[in-house]
């Protein structure tokens, strides 16, 4: 079973378009659901009507609060995605980590979706590539600051998204390889396994995200070894999406 993340990210403008998004995201979750796990992560508001478009589309936030106090003007609690039946929530998305995210923000909101039963959708990934691979010791500090106290049972509920920086959204600088990705999610792999074992490390999807599109996203898969992928603009786009459901589906 692979997966494939919709992050809608500020967008759609309307309910109404939320809406239409949401049915025909539902509609390619019922055609391929022998082969891919489609979640849609929309903004807050889109919640309650989204239930109603897509009953069966399995629900993500793009955003949780690191804060326990009631008093956090303008910030969603855990507590409050999970009475919206919110399953999955992006943690550590590099746009959230360029507003001042930080990995101690990031371990703070982990906590908070465990603590809820929330799935955490943890994106990693470096700015930029140099090469001494000193980049890699980016990706082991992210990681290990995230994982830092988990308990070997709770490291299932967990998805890694590897999203390198430089190609995230439409300023990226170029798509990864898919021998890049491989790369990353072996030593992902390696960094969990290292902190727990083999076996709980093989038990956590690794998806890879950035500049996905129809041409491309099979690869990541096969060559890539991605397990899934967490899609960005074409996640708004239902025509596009049918076509890179079809592609990893078959992949
Ligand atoms: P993109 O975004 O597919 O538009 O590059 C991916 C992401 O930010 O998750």
């Amino acid at each position: 079973m692979q997966w494939l993340i919709g992050n809608w990210k500020m967008a759609p403008d309307t309910v109404s378009q939320a809406h239409l998004l949401a049915k025909a995201t539902a509609a390619i979750a019922r055609r391929n659901k022998k082969k891919l796990t489609v979640i849609v992560c929309a903004p807050f508001v889109y919640f309650t009507p989204l239930h109603s478009a897509a009953r069966t589309l399995p629900l993500g936030a793009q955003d949780v609060s690191a804060s326990t106090k009631t008093a956090s003007t303008g910030e969603i609690s855990g507590a409050m995605l999970k009475s919206q039946k919110v399953g999955y929530c992006i943690v550590g998305h590099s746009e959230r980590r360029a507003m001042g995210e930080t990995d101690a923000h990031v371990k703070e909101k982990i906590n908070r979706l465990l603590e809820k039963n929330i799935r955490p959708i943890l994106c990693v990934g470096e700015k930029s590539r140099d090469s001494q691979g000193w980049y890699l010791s980016v990706i082991k500090d992210q990681i290990e600051s995230a994982f830092s106290g988990v308990a070997k049972a709770t490291i299932k509920r967990f998805i890694i998204a590897y999203e390198p920086v430089w190609a995230v959204g439409a300023a990226a600088n170029r798509v990864a390889s898919p021998s890049e990705c491989r790369e990353m999610v072996i030593f992902i792999r390696k960094l969990v396994a290292d902190l727990y074992d083999e076996k709980t490390a093989r038990a956590v999807p690794i998806l890879y995200g950035g500049s996905i599109n129809e041409e491309n996203a099979a690869s990541f898969l096969t060559s890539g070894e991605a397990q899934g992928l967490l899609v960005g603009r074409v996640s708004l786009v239902p025509k596009q999406l049918t076509l890179l459901a079809a592609h990893i589906a078959n992949a």
